[in-house]
């Protein structure tokens, strides 16, 4: 007697079927994707012995951070940044030559269109508060060669340390703005002294945060897209050395070379009649070094 053609029921059997039916997939760098998610997929879910009501606790959550995504909130990428995900692809993808300035989180505040702003234009303009602060540096090559017109779009958290798509009814841009470095490679922002901030927790990732007790908190930071012809693109920010946060940052995103001075001035020193401010400010100095593009 033949014996009846067995189905895939065991645990292993249904890996092993679900494996064998990408196998095929025409394109060999999917293929592998499909394949190791699979794989992984697969023995998380016999790890943890998953059950059906928390499958169905974990459909909830991602139809939730869907439906939380809008043209001014990724709830995706904040999930992929409180996972340490994005931090990881960031890792693999930017891997940059020593001496260059390593790169950092994207993050998902970041908005095309920033005005154009001359050399020490101010970022904070229209924000309340806040510490002013002076950013200043050059853009050079791995050889030490300042890079002329190079392109540095620069967006932070306001001195409540909110985003302004974060501020409802408010549609123009703030805390935002793009400057071109001289022929000596030479930038100078006018800003304020970022803080620390959360990242927002009204959604299912601050849901997930709660529930396994871990904080919310960025420390304070600027974000750069530092760009020049003929150069790797950098994604990176700038932090602030004191900040509380720095060994905690919700999203993995602190690395020890973006860690800054923001020393605060409290009299009318040279650097106050430098920049034309009075006190108290504070500035910050820092070089970004880009490596050629690859
Ligand atoms: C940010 O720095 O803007 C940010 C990065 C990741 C998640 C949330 C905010
Ligand atoms: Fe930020």
């Amino acid at each position: 007697m033949t014996p009846v053609k067995t189905r895939f029921t065991t645990e292993d059997d249904i890996t092993a079927e679900v494996e064998r039916r990408f196998a095929g997939t025409p394109d060999p760098r999917l293929r592998e994707i499909m394949l190791s998610l699979t794989r992984h997929i697969h023995a998380f879910v016999k790890d943890v012995r998953l059950v059906e009501g928390e499958w169905w606790k974990a459909v909830e959550f991602l139809t939730a951070t869907g439906q939380m995504c809008s043209d001014k909130r990724q709830e995706f990428i904040l999930l992929s940044d409180t996972m340490g995900v994005s931090m990881l692809v960031d890792l693999i993808s930017n891997g940059k030559p020593a001496g260059a300035t390593e790169s950092t989180v994207f993050g998902p505040f970041y908005r095309e269109g920033g005005p154009e702003l001359p050399e020490g234009g101010n970022v904070a303009e229209g924000a309340e508060g806040g510490t002013p602060c002076i950013v200043t540096g050059r853009v050079l090559d791995m050889q030490g060669k300042p890079i002329a017109g190079a392109t540095l779009d620069v967006w932070q958290a306001d001195p409540d340390g909110l985003y302004d798509s974060q501020r409802p009814g408010l549609e123009e841009l703030q805390m935002r703005g793009i400057f071109h470095t001289g022929d000596d490679g030479r930038y100078t922002i006018r800003t304020t002294r970022p803080v620390h901030y959360q990242i927002p927790t009204d959604g299912p990732v601050g849901r997930m945060l709660a529930a396994t007790n871990r904080h919310p908190w960025r420390p304070a930071h600027i974000h750069f897209k530092v760009t020049a012809e003929g150069y790797s693109p950098l994604t990176t920010h700038l932090f602030d050395k004191v900040d509380e946060y720095l060994d905690s940052d919700a999203v993995f995103g602190v690395k020890d070379s973006l860690i800054c001075d923001f020393p605060l001035h409290e009299t009318r020193d040279a650097a106050a009649i430098r920049f034309g401010i009075e006190p108290p400010f504070c500035t910050c100095q820092y070089d970004f070094v880009l490596s050629p593009a690859s």
